[in-house]
């Protein structure tokens, strides 16, 4: 314990340094070292202030959640912050890092807090499906005033240092040495002799729930709207409310039982599992922590379609140098305006400023020829989905491109082996799979073909962290790990129309269970003609026994590629993007299960549900059993990030075992039964139920 908090006495200030790494999250035992070393501090006649300090990267950035799974144990953090409020020598949180969750309820119990220019500060407990339960619910709205405590609270994002001085979080803002500028600080109150402030005290301007129903009700539709199904939100929204009416301490043990409640619920569970899950892809197994990334001080893009763009915008927008390069000066002069006119809706949305724009765009250089690559650290390939065009492009870039160059590419479903074969350096191919739009979807599969080097991989998956992706890695097969487990849920989607449900039907069970849009309305978002390619490009591949989606074909035959036809799954109207239910579709729907001698019948919600669900688990265990995925929860991460999967859920493996493996198998057994092979059970997934494990715990 000694160790886990020092404490040290500078002139007639004690400084209790919290030194838990990697990010002084407040364990029990920290919780202990605190008590014990104020009590300390307390009774050190030489002492008259105390300082309370984070050692290494950062003041405590929160609760221990991996303690959430165990027994609360003594001192709860709210009984060592409500115990600040009684000492009678002023105390000093020195803020650097992110101060999160705890960390900052534990700053707000202190009577004054400075911090470094670059330091955060923040209540990120509603991502993990709780709320600030060391009553920062109650301590904050005195402090900073109800919008902007409930900014933070609610909305889960930390603010700078800078802004925490104008909510009147911080005290000072300290340059320089932040130890001795806090040491200082404490020096000035205690000879400034005024009293201190104490957070629980009531606050002038905060009066009962009725005078704030404005400011409540922003929040609460703010919950609704970026928080779809969340309850954590509400419930953070809540504890602010009770601490309106009632008084500190009635508020605090209000709280007590609405945050095991929230810890205990299923969306907690789902939210703390994402967040571990997040950080395990980082971890590669037979990649050891001794290989070292190659350096990335310029890139080049080939293609400047709608990929290829979000791409470059990507790295130009965290300052990396980027060449795009298309076969013609006419493709390329479009390519580039296109990405000006980005840049310049970015501008008009307030998200950017011109100078920022102009920084950006200047970083990207257009050419026409792969000479222009030459000095580029790693390249990539957004080219049309062609292997005979890929080939092409890498037998090019392999005699051009500088030794040690990363050579990327974006296919989404091709073989990158057999892509890397076609050239002498096999090594240094990877596959980096965007989503797109490239330059807002946080998802990036880095694919690693037989033959990639361990430090190929390891760069790919560090440009992705740079670039602010979640990088997720995934082996060599037909559409890697994302889209191969998605497929199963889309043909299912496809088939039940078939079959007798309505486009409406179908998308409105995948938008109840979470998801922010039906699969069939993202069919005709991104344009039905993409897979029907891919299935063309596959036909020699295709197996006659299974099931065809005859129907997806028979709808892009006609035209109906989706929102850019103006019909899809949906009618829209000319220019919009609103899908409009079509009779039409029913219609052809209904010629195709003639011809294929389906009869269609009323489809039950529960049904569709396990159809679409089911598929996708079943083929995500093919994939976990073959190696293409490493870890299940590898394959939740790219559900959440790359398909808006809801974060709440924890990701459809997480969720199957939340169902039970046994359910799902005698499902897809029967399902086997009436729909043929598709169904065939992962064989995971029968070894996981005999021998009653789960993918995920
Ligand atoms: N508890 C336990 N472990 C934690 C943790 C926490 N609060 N925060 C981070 N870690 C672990 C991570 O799992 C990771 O472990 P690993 O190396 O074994 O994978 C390690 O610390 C480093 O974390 P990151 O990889 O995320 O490091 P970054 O530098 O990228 O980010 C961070 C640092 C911004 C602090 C980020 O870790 C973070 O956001 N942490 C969570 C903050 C949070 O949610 N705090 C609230 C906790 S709940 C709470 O306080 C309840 C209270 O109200 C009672």
């Amino acid at each position: 314990m000694g160790n886990v908090v020092n404490y040290k006495v500078d002139g007639r200030v004690a400084v209790l340094a919290i030194e838990n790494p990697p990010v002084n999250a407040l364990s029990h035992a920290v919780r202990e070292g605190v008590v014990t070393q104020m009590e300390r501090g307390v009774a050190d006649d030489g002492v008259d202030a105390i300082v309370l300090i984070g050692v290494g990267r950062t003041f405590p950035a929160g609760a221990d959640i991996r303690e959430f799974d165990q027994p609360a144990r003594e001192p709860h953090l709210v009984a060592v912050i409500d115990r600040l409020d009684d000492i009678k020598k002023p105390i000093i949180a020195a803020i650097h890092g992110t101060a999160l969750g705890g960390g900052l309820e534990l700053a707000l119990g202190c009577n004054f807090r400075v911090a470094v220019p670059d330091a955060r500060m923040g209540m990120p407990e509603v991502n993990l499906g709780i709320f600030p339960g060391a009553a920062g619910t109650q301590r904050l709205p005195r402090v900073a005033g109800l919008d902007h405590a409930l900014e933070l609270i609610v909305l889960g994002k930390p603010v700078s240092a800078a802004k925490a001085l104008e909510y009147g979080i911080l005290d000072e803002i300290i340059e320089g040495d932040l130890q001795a500028g806090a040491v200082a600080f404490a020096e000035s109150v205690v000879s400034a002799g005024v009293p201190y402030p104490i957070s629980s005290k009531p606050r002038d301007g905060i009066g009962p729930p009725g005078e704030h129903a404005e400011t409540i009700d922003k929040y609460r539709d703010l919950a609704n709207s970026r928080f779809r199904g969340q309850e954590s939100p509400h419930q953070a929204i809540e504890s602010v409310v009770d601490g309106l009416r009632m008084p500190y301490a009635a508020a605090v043990a209000a709280d007590r039982l609405r945050f095991e409640s929230c810890k205990a619920s299923r969306q907690s569970a789902a939210l703390r599992y994402a967040f571990f899950a997040e950080r395990e892809t980082a971890k590669i197994h037979d990649i050891g922590k001794e290989v070292t990334s190659r350096p990335i001080d310029s890139a080049g893009v080939i293609g400047a379609g709608t990929m290829g763009r979000g791409i470059a915008i990507s790295m130009a927008d965290v300052g990396l140098p980027v060449t795009v390069v298309e076969t013609g000066q006419d493709a390329l002069d479009a390519g580039m305006a296109e990405l000006t006119r980005l840049y310049e809706a970015m501008v008009s949305r307030g998200r950017i400023d011109e100078a920022t724009k102009d920084e950006r765009l200047s970083r990207i250089t257009g050419a026409v020829s792969y000479d222009a690559l030459s000095d580029a650290d790693l390249v990539i390939e957004a080219a049309f989905e062609d292997l005979d065009v890929k080939k092409e492009i890498f037998g090019a870039l392999e005699v051009v491109a500088k030794a040690g160059a990363v050579l990327a590419t974006n296919t989404s479903y091709m073989d990158i082996d057999a892509i890397a074969a076609t050239t002498s350096r096999p090594e240094d191919i990877i596959g980096l799979h965007y989503f797109a739009p490239a330059n807002v979807m946080r998802m990036l599969e880095v694919v690693r073909p037989a033959k990639a080097s361990p430090d190929a991989i390891t760069t790919g998956m560090k440009f992705a962290k740079r670039t602010g992706k979640v990088g997720v890695l995934a082996g060599v097969c037909h559409g890697f790990v994302a889209n191969r487990s998605r497929l199963p849920l889309v043909r299912e989607a496809t088939f039940l129309v078939e079959e007798g449900a309505s486009p409406v039907q179908v998308d409105k069970v995948l938008t109840d269970l979470g998801m922010p849009m039906g699969p069939l309305a993202v069919s005709d978002l991104s344009g039905l003609d993409v897979s029907w390619r891919m299935r063309q490009s596959l036909a020699s591949e295709r197996d006659p026994e299974a099931r065809y989606m005859h129907l997806a074909d028979r709808m892009c035959e006609l035209g109906r590629f989706g929102i850019k036809a103006g019909q899809g799954w949906y009618d829209y109207e000319v220019g919009g993007r609103h899908p409009r239910p079509d009779a039409e579709v029913e219609a052809i729907a209904a010629a195709v299960a003639r011809e294929q001698g389906i009869v269609r019948r009323d489809i039950s919600e529960d049904e569709i549900r396990a159809r679409c669900l089911y598929a996708a688990i079943n083929e995500g265990a093919k994939i976990l059993d073959e190696g293409i995925a490493a870890r299940a929860s590898d394959i939740d991460v790219m559900w959440l990030y790359g398909f808006g999967f809801p974060r709440w859920r924890g990701g459809i493996m997480f969720m199957a075992d939340e169902i039970g493996l046994g359910k799902i198998l005698e499902q897809v057994r029967a399902f086997e039964e009436v729909h043929g092979k598709l169904w065939a059970p992962s064989s995971l997934l029968e070894r996981l139920v005999a021998e009653g494990g789960g993918f995920t715990r």
